[in-house]
């Protein structure tokens, strides 16, 4: 199955009314358990990579065992960057293979978060991948006691949430509204009514942050009022680090697999229960039937050259290789050489485009007409190119 365009995702869910899950994953057991629940339970799904976790994780490695495990799912996937910092991480994103990114500039002024967020969303768009960004601050961290992180919350208003998005061109849009990140002692106080105003104005899919800790009937009211995604991880990191704890205690031996035995399972009993609390278990079909696939585009050359000889020819793709893999929205690029040297082309470049608006951004993009104009073209007159889309 294919990654599905989260824009279409969540526009789904915003108007039947439910709430797709966007849940962290730290590990491969996370992985898992989050893909069992969604496939139990029949729901869509956003696994998400928080930059703030990229600590504990490579970041590419993860990011690509999610790409595989939304090819074998049966529901529909979507990829995300949470909590990007800004230009770089979500080109880092993007190229690494998220199909969605939030940009989080909560922390700055308005100004500077509007700007910050239009790059982003401007250089995202040009790749096909909507963006999330967040006005107003959700304090805390995600996994940790929320009382060690007292920052103020900052609710986001009305006036600034329309200003905001007329001048970002946002998606979906994270908003305070009294929520925190991490583990709570007792619940917070949600402002409604600010939430619902929120909506009225601005009528895209809004995002809460800090799902850990709300109570049913808080998630209910999100979910009735505009939000179509909520992001949550600490509930999932808790249940997980008490399986740890208990075999810890239990396990006749502490070797790694016996400390993590059952904590797949945990994360995805966790996992479920909110798939089917915010409404979006028995959605996967309804959003496979109505939402597009993600779909990446092939850019094949075949060619031969004049004046290079093949050592010169190896490091001119090499040098393709680092340069244009740096473009938004390049995935991939290989470099290939007939395996008979009678071919009628000998070389080939194969890079993937994650969507097919990259066919256009890339083309125009400065360091791609460079070494197009420079360095390939002059030397590679004989040669086919043609961009296509895997049919399945
Ligand atoms: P919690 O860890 O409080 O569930 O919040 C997660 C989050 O908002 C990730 O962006």
């Amino acid at each position: 199955m294919p990654t599905i365009d989260i824009k279409d995702m969540l526009q789904h869910a915003y108007q039947n009314g439910y709430a797709v899950g966007a849940f962290d994953l730290v590990s491969l057991e996370f992985l898992e358990g989050i893909m069992e629940a969604a496939e139990r339970c029949r729901s869509p799904v956003i696994l998400s990579l928080a930059e703030s976790h990229f600590e504990h994780y490579n970041f590419e490695l993860l990011a690509t065992a999610a790409e595989t495990a939304a090819q074998q799912s049966t529901v529909p996937v979507a990829i995300f960057l949470d909590h990007g910092t800004g230009l770089d991480s979500a080109i880092r994103a993007i190229n690494g293979g998220c199909n969605g990114v939030m940009v989080d500039a909560s922390h700055h002024a308005l100004p500077d978060n509007i700007a910050l967020t239009r790059q982003v969303v401007e250089m995202a768009h040009s790749c096909g991948v909507p963006v999330e960004g967040e006005l107003g601050y959700v304090p805390g961290v995600e996994g940790e006691d929320a009382e060690r992180h007292p920052g103020k919350i900052c609710y986001t208003t009305v006036e600034e949430a329309r200003e905001y998005l007329r001048q970002t061109g946002v998606d979906f849009l994270a908003v305070s509204i009294g929520t925190v990140h991490g583990r709570m002692k007792g619940q917070p106080e949600l402002d409604i009514e600010r939430l619902e105003e929120i909506n009225r104005a601005l009528r895209i899919p809004l995002v809460i942050h800090g799902g850990t800790g709300l109570s049913d009937a808080q998630f209910r009211k999100l979910v009735s009022n505009g939000v179509a995604k909520i992001n949550y991880y600490t509930a999932l990191s808790d249940a997980a680090a008490q399986q740890i704890l208990v075999n810890s205690r239990t396990g006749a031996t502490k070797g790694y697999t016996q400390l993590t035995k059952g904590t797949i399972d945990a994360v995805r009993a966790e996992a479920e229960r909110c798939m089917r609390l915010w409404g979006s278990a028995g959605q996967a079909e309804a959003v496979l039937q109505s939402c597009r696939p993600w779909q990446m585009i092939e850019h094949l050359i075949i060619y031969n050259v004049s004046g290079i000889d093949d050592q010169q020819a190896g490091q001119m793709a090499a040098e393709g290789r680092r340069i244009l893999s740096q473009i938004p929205g390049v995935r991939h690029v290989l470099t290939g050489e007939a395996v008979k040297q009678d071919a009628k082309y000998r070389f080939c470049w194969l890079i993937r485009f994650v969507h097919e608006r990259v066919i256009e951004s890339y083309r125009d993009h400065p360091e791609h007409l460079r070494f197009a104009d420079q360095v390939f073209r002059p030397v590679a007159g004989d040669r086919i190119s043609i961009d296509y889309k895997l049919v399945h």
